[in-house]
């Protein structure tokens, strides 16, 4: 199974007690299987570690450089100027992604630095565990955009590229229910492959419903409630929300259609990630149908 770290910095231990109207009422521990609990369902094992001392992070993350694909760190005050800390993150390249339990743009004007952010594929505060199991989607989300990338360059196969892209898609993000692909057919789309619970929209017309909306309106489209807006095909009662991202390089190729169980399911980074693989998608589909 891939491995990530998450990494926790100086005075987490002390989570639960240590001003929980602050951190919230969870102990580090408690944090940690709520991330294992997570991580499981995205089929990777997490690697935590917590130290007060910046030079023993530092030789953690060096020793076990190779063990892992991706790194979740709370670099907790560290965060704010340790060079020596930002370096390491920096030395081993691996795809990290800042988090904090509190919001620190709220707090002391201290807390709205941060010297990793630059080196960090983003930065995620305020959400409780919440902002580790994201910055855990955004790592995989990462990989998931380099795998695919790998892959477009080993096949010259056009049906074989959808396919990794909806496997890719479906493995990594459980709150991903069903994930497909639809392919433009003059006026209609219709679905290439799929993983998730039979749809009874194999073929949509274009403009009809959110999915051909997105090709219409050649943008993405996020749907947080999908009972809330009258273009929606309903096809599960158990669909909550949906994501719609045209496929598009010299002309619209179709479009990746994601639905969840959870209601908002859908945030700014699933958006860059799979804006990021459809456009791979439409570059690869460029070259290979000319
Ligand atoms: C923190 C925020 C930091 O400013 C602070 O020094 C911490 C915890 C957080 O998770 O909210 O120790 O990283």
């Amino acid at each position: 199974m891939r491995k990530i770290f998450f990494i926790h910095g100086p005075n987490l231990n002390l989570l639960g007690e240590r001003e929980p109207e602050i951190y919230g009422h969870l102990t580090l521990q408690q944090v940690n299987d709520q991330i294992a609990n997570f991580a499981e369902k995205c089929q990777i094992e997490p690697i935590f570690f917590q130290s007060n001392h910046e030079g023993q992070l530092i030789d953690f993350i060096h020793a076990h450089r190779r063990d892992a694909v991706g790194l979740v760190i709370n670099p907790a005050a560290l965060t704010h100027y340790s060079y020596a800390l930002r370096d390491a993150l920096a030395a081993v390249n691996l795809p990290t992604v800042e988090v904090h339990l509190s919001d620190v743009h709220r707090r002391e004007a201290f807390r709205q630095a941060s010297v990793m952010r630059e080196i960090c594929l983003t930065q995620i505060s305020g959400l409780g565990v919440e902002s580790y199991r994201r910055g855990l989607e955004v790592v995989l989300g990462s990989l998931g955009r380099k795998e695919l990338q790998q892959f477009l360059t080993e096949t010259k196969n056009v049906d074989e590229a959808y396919r990794a892209c909806v496997k890719i898609l479906k493995r990594d993000f459980p709150k991903y229910n069903w994930v497909g692909i639809y392919l433009v057919e003059g006026n209609e789309l219709v679905v290439h492959n799929y993983l998730g619970a039979p749809t009874p929209h194999a073929r949509i017309p274009i403009g009809q419903g959110i999915c051909g909306a997105a090709v219409a309106e050649q943008e993405t489209i996020i749907v947080p409630d999908v009972n809330a807006d009258s273009r929606y095909l309903a096809c599960s009662i158990e669909t909550k929300s949906e994501i719609v991202v045209p496929i598009q390089g010299r002309r619209i190729y179709g479009e990746i259609d994601i639905d969840s169980h959870a209601p908002n399911a859908f945030h700014h980074y699933d958006r860059e990630m799979l804006e990021g693989m459809a456009s791979d998608l439409a570059r690869f589909l460029d070259a290979a149908m000319n």
